[in-house]
């Protein structure tokens, strides 16, 4: 359910605060393009961190989404969609060599030991992952587990929008394959970190050898940077949006202020980065060296930020293009405002792609 692509569909990247739709076809030589692009803001009390508190406000506000595109028009009712990042679970985990009908149980017993709420009370699939056979014996399997309460509410919502869900993805999957290409089918020998700065959190992603490795979901967000500037420059929180947005980072900039004032989560940030890229180190000894750090969601544009974390990871940081996969052609949004996009791309591409690209 949660991995194989099938027929064109609207990527619908449901977040907390906001929704964005976009919808690609095949234009006459076969490449894909843009269809159709729409966001919309959501109010506060729809959501509590990434469950669904006012269903109805949620189904209205899916509706004026599709009615009302920034860009195009949406033409099909089939929907994937992606569930919220901090209830979901996925990795990457090894199992011993054993006979293909006892793949599932196995599965299922180790996922057991990862997940903090009962098996039965989840929706859980795997993906077997091509190993590197030189060194390694065991099998490699992307496992994802949703708890069944977020699935079922989700599907309801989207039902209720008269729309069909044709799949729902974690997170990840959409990201990683709206910003890597997904139609060669090359190794590359260094792996990747992925970092998508939201509204309401932040997630890291490490890909290697194709495949997502493991995600962490880190306690910092552009709506707490916000926050954080509105308290210490007594600010109402429409200005304090707006000074972050003009000053970033950057030290010339509202005389360096908030470069003081973020310094503490900046440095939050970097160490938790730091930890994850350790973890991987200790956790995937076979797998290549991160060597390079990928930002996207709309925190990516604070100013200087790719700069910042390039000064103190000592590691290439770039913003990410999830145009890439698309037919190169004038955009109709900003760059700053298409990777926001990037999620909602990545599950409209699903549809799009063949399912032996990510094999
Ligand atoms: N130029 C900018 N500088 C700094 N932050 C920005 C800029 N532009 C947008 N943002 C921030 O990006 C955030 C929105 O990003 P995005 O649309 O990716 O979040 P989301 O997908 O709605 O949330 P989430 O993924 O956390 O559920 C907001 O907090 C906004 O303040
Ligand atoms: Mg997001």
């Amino acid at each position: 359910m949660l991995f194989k692509p099938q027929q064109a569909s609207i990527g619908l990247d449901i977040s907390d605060r906001s929704i964005k739709a976009t919808q690609l076809r095949r234009n006459l030589r076969g490449k894909l393009e843009l269809q159709a692009l729409s966001a919309i803001e959501l109010p506060p009390t729809v959501f509590n961190d990434g469950e669904i508190k006012e269903s109805a406000a949620l189904t209205n506000a899916l509706t004026e989404l599709l009615t009302k595109p920034q860009y195009g028009s949406f033409n099909t009712s089939y929907v994937t969609a992606c569930l919220p990042e901090t209830k979901t679970f996925i990795k990457m985990i090894d199992i011993p060599p054993m006979p293909e009908n006892e793949i599932g149980q196995a599965i299922k017993w180790e996922a057991e030991h990862h997940i903090p709420i009962p098996i039965d009370d989840t929706y859980w699939d795997w993906q077997k992952i091509n190993a590197n056979k030189k060194i390694n014996t065991r099998l490699p399997v992307l496992l994802a587990v949703v708890p069944k309460n977020i699935v079922d509410t989700y599907t309801k919502a989207i039902i209720d929008a008269k729309l069909i869900p044709l799949a729902l993805e974690v997170e990840a999957v959409p990201i990683t394959r709206s910003l890597l290409t997904c139609s060669n089918g090359e190794k590359k020998d260094s792996a990747t970190m992925i970092i998508d700065i939201g509204a309401t959190r932040t997630s890291l992603i490490v890909v290697d050898l194709n495949s997502i490795q493991f995600t962490v979901s880190l306690p910092i967000s552009g709506r707490g940077v916000t926050e954080t500037i509105a308290s210490s420059l007594k600010l109402t929180e429409d200005q304090a949006e707006k000074a972050k947005i003009i000053c970033g980072l950057d030290p010339k900039k509202c005389h360096g202020a908030m470069a003081e004032i973020l310094h503490q989560m900046m440095d939050d940030l970097v160490n938790r980065i730091r930890e994850s890229i350790v973890f991987y180190r200790e956790h995937f000894p076979q797998g290549n060296k991160i060597e390079e750090i990928i930002l996207c969601g709309g925190g990516s544009n604070f100013k200087l930020i790719d700069k910042h974390l390039n000064a103190k990871l000592e590691l290439p940081v770039r913003r990410g293009n999830p145009w890439l996969n698309l037919e190169p052609s004038p955009c109709p949004l900003k760059p700053g405002e298409l990777i926001t996009h990037t999620t909602a791309i990545g599950l409209a591409l699903r549809a799009s792609l063949n399912s032996e690209d990510y094999d």
